[in-house]
């Protein structure tokens, strides 16, 4: 038998360990260990990262989320009694930076200031533990970008080179014809640079031996197979520095050339903790890297898992340990993007369901690693099912009926049916336990979710109101343990919910009476039976107030309009400042003469199967048949909305086909920054086959 087991279960040194008031070798003669954390000493450490967000968008619940869950494996992380740390940040340089800081009439720096402060706000307000926050501005920063680009140089791993290619602007990123091909034309623009180049080429093998040797350096399986296949594809080398933009690090030998966004950007993992900076003092690196996890979005995964393990190859410095990928938030049919317009915000949604019920609803609803539908109303009734009448409900009736029968005691169970919860208390122990190892969060949720079916039951099958009203003392001893037995399951779920829904585990913890932290639990040494006999419990507060789901859902829409109007300020769009920047060539009268423009009137519409942007239209410009026209709306009108609405149309453009059909003409829409279209249309009833002129 270990020595633990013989001691009583009381812990010496923590002052707000949950273990305290006398007796408790006595009543039980094998103890657990202590479940509380240890005094700080050689604590294993964890690091992980999100990955740093660009700031040519205002916060929004896609990038809320990898924070949360980050911030919830570091929660977890440290109840296994690690010195865990997280690491995040804003990615401040580029074109596309540049460009809406131009649009919001500021310069570069002001308006990365101001953006990058907003998601520092946005951290805190979600009661997020960062630990550290790196801008890709800051000076420190670049301290480290040219201190890696110098170690690669003297390595031979950089050489300069004229290169002409296809750029994609919105992806800040060289790309092949192929997938020039398969984007947005406006987005494709072709660029001859001097530039400097990282021999990526030279790095495919000791990729491939890294992957095969370290098969969980990327994860999940199905990135990690998508990685492999693209580096046995074969690696070209990578332009690394432009000399056409001015916003960004200068090259130290070349400061006519500035990094490449993403050499810049990677490097935040190491300079946040203080990497080139170590002459001036003490920092964190030496003791945070290599990093344990780097958090990352799935379109992102080859920038961490195929450049970043590169460059610092070609550095020699330690890597990462893992790259782990996650799915997206789908809203209204697609990932969320500015461009788009189908943004939710965070704060709206944690104005009405409180920080918990985020967290709760993000890693219970999406299994992490693939892709999530959200939806406001999905949230608030998970919300009512699991934290309200789940959790939340067997909370008060626990509290309550120990204040009742107990007088606000938690009785000694000495005996009676347990109703099989302590054997089950242990498997979700073990199963929670298991899988917060291995990011399944729906699936931890679900383990303890069994447990807390089963304590439900248990209640009904004993019904301790019945029991209470007994004067035999096989009844009151029944009644005790029924009431000791539902207490300390409940105990052990509140806290190995506690990393999700760290505010509502502790009131429920509080409620128990248990002093101290529940982030202070020891999750690894979790065992039945830590609930002290005598422990007063505290006071009954509704810890999830019930929602009406209808209500509920109208409060999180009316306060997103309002959180995207604040929004628009902070980028800059409610200032009267000049927005648009018309660049095209001037025409002529003539030019614009030649295109044929008439009233068009909708007469039918209809979806294109297997096509998620066109709709077909049949649409009266005034000739003998309507003419079939294949418009790119169907993500913003519903074909029903548009028969018998007026449309500009262009007569004379050649026929082209598309999805198998052919169209004869097109609508006009408007759409900003190739956001959601407005089809252009009449305040009043021109005649159909009018020209526009
Ligand atoms: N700046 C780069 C990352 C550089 S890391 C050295 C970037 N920024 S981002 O702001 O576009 O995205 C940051 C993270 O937010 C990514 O992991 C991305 O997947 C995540 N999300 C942004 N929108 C999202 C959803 N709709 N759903 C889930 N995550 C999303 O890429």
């Amino acid at each position: 038998m270990p020595l633990w087991m013989l001691r009583p279960a009381r812990c010496t040194w923590v002052a707000d360990c949950g273990h305290v008031g006398g007796g408790l070798g006595e009543r039980f003669e094998v103890s657990p260990p202590c479940e509380t954390r240890e005094r700080p000493r050689a604590m294993p450490r964890f690091h992980l990262s999100t990955p740093i967000y660009y700031v040519n968008a205002a916060p929004h619940i896609g990038h809320a989320y990898t924070t949360i869950v980050a911030d919830t494996i570091k929660r977890f992380r440290r109840m296994l009694g690690e010195d865990a740390y997280l690491t995040t940040g804003t990615d401040e340089h580029g074109q596309k930076v540049e460009r809406s800081a131009h649009k919001a009439g500021l310069d570069p720096k002001q308006f990365t200031d101001r953006v990058s402060a907003a998601f520092r706000r946005e951290w805190d307000e979600l009661g997020l533990e960062v630990d550290h926050f790196r801008r890709t501005s800051d000076p420190r920063h670049a301290l480290a970008v040219c201190r890696i680009f110098e170690r690669c140089l003297e390595n031979g791993a950089i050489y300069k080179d004229s290169y002409t290619g296809k750029y994609h602007l919105g992806d800040e990123a060289f790309v092949t014809d192929e997938e020039a091909a398969q984007s947005d034309p406006e987005q494709i623009t072709t660029v001859t640079e001097e530039n400097y180049f990282f021999r990526l080429s030279d790095f495919q093998q000791r990729l491939i031996d890294l992957y095969e040797s370290q098969p969980d350096f990327v994860q999940p399986d199905t990135r990690r197979n998508e990685v492999l296949a693209f580096v046995r594809s074969g690696l070209r080398d990578l332009s690394i520095s432009r000399s056409s933009l001015r916003w960004g690090i200068p090259l130290p030998n070349d400061p006519e050339h500035v990094f490449y966004v993403w050499f810049d950007a990677l490097t935040t993992y190491m300079s946040a903790i203080g990497y080139g900076e170590e002459e001036s003092g003490e920092t964190d690196y030496e003791r945070l890297w290599p990093i344990d996890v780097h958090l990352v979005g799935k379109e992102i995964v080859r920038f961490h898992a195929v450049y970043w393990p590169a460059f610092l190859m070609a550095a020699n410095l330690p890597l990462p340990r893992q790259v782990w990928a996650h799915g997206w938030l789908i809203f209204q049919g697609g990932k969320m993007s500015k461009t788009k317009g189908n943004i939710v915000r965070a704060l709206p949604v944690k104005e009405v369901v409180g920080t918990d019920g985020l967290r709760y609803y993000l890693l219970r609803e999406i299994v992490f690693g693939q892709d999530g539908n959200f939806s406001h109303k999905a949230l608030a009734t998970r919300y009512n099912a699991d934290l309200a009448n789940g959790i939340g409900n067997l909370a008060s009736r626990t509290v309550s009926m120990l204040s009742k029968y107990c007088g606000g005691e938690v009785p000694a169970a000495s005996g009676g049916d347990d109703g099989g919860l302590p054997a089950l208390a242990a498997t979700s122990i073990a199963d929670a336990v298991g899988h917060y190892r291995r990011f399944a969060f729906s699936r931890a949720l679900e383990s303890v979710w069994s447990l807390l079916s089963r304590v439900d039951k248990y209640i009904v099958e004993h019904r301790p109101w019945m029991l209470a009203k007994s004067r035999e003392t096989a009844a009151r001893e029944e009644l005790e343990a029924t009431l000791y037995n539902t207490a300390e399951a409940l105990r052990v779920a509140t806290a190995l919910l506690a990393p999700i829904i760290p505010d509502g585990a502790q009131k429920v913890w509080e409620a128990l009476g248990q002093e101290g932290r529940v982030a202070n639990v020891r999750l690894d040494r979790l065992a039945w039976g830590g609930l002290v006999a005598g422990t007063r419990s505290g006071p009954q507060r509704a810890v999830y107030p019930r929602l009406d789901v209808a209500k509920a859902v109208k409060q999180m829409e009316a306060l997103e309009e309002q959180a995207l109007a604040e929004q628009a300020e902070l980028m800059g769009r409610g200032r009267p400042v000049k927005r648009i920047e018309i660049d095209t060539p001037e025409i002529e009268i003539g030019d614009f003469a030649r295109v044929d423009m008439r009233v068009g009137l909708v007469q039918a519409a209809e979806p294109v199967r297997k096509s998620r942007k066109l709709l077909q239209l049949q649409v009266d410009i005034g000739e003998a048949e309507p003419r079939t026209i294949l418009a790119g709306i169907a993500e913003a009108y519903a074909p029903e909305q548009l028969v018998g609405r007026r449309v500009a149309v262009v007569a004379n453009l050649q026929p082209r086909k598309m999805m198998g059909r052919v169209s004869q003409g097109m609508v006009v829409a408007a759409s900003l920054d190739h956001g959601k279209p407005h089809l252009a249309g009449f305040s009043e009833e021109a005649p159909v086959g009018a020209r526009l002129t």
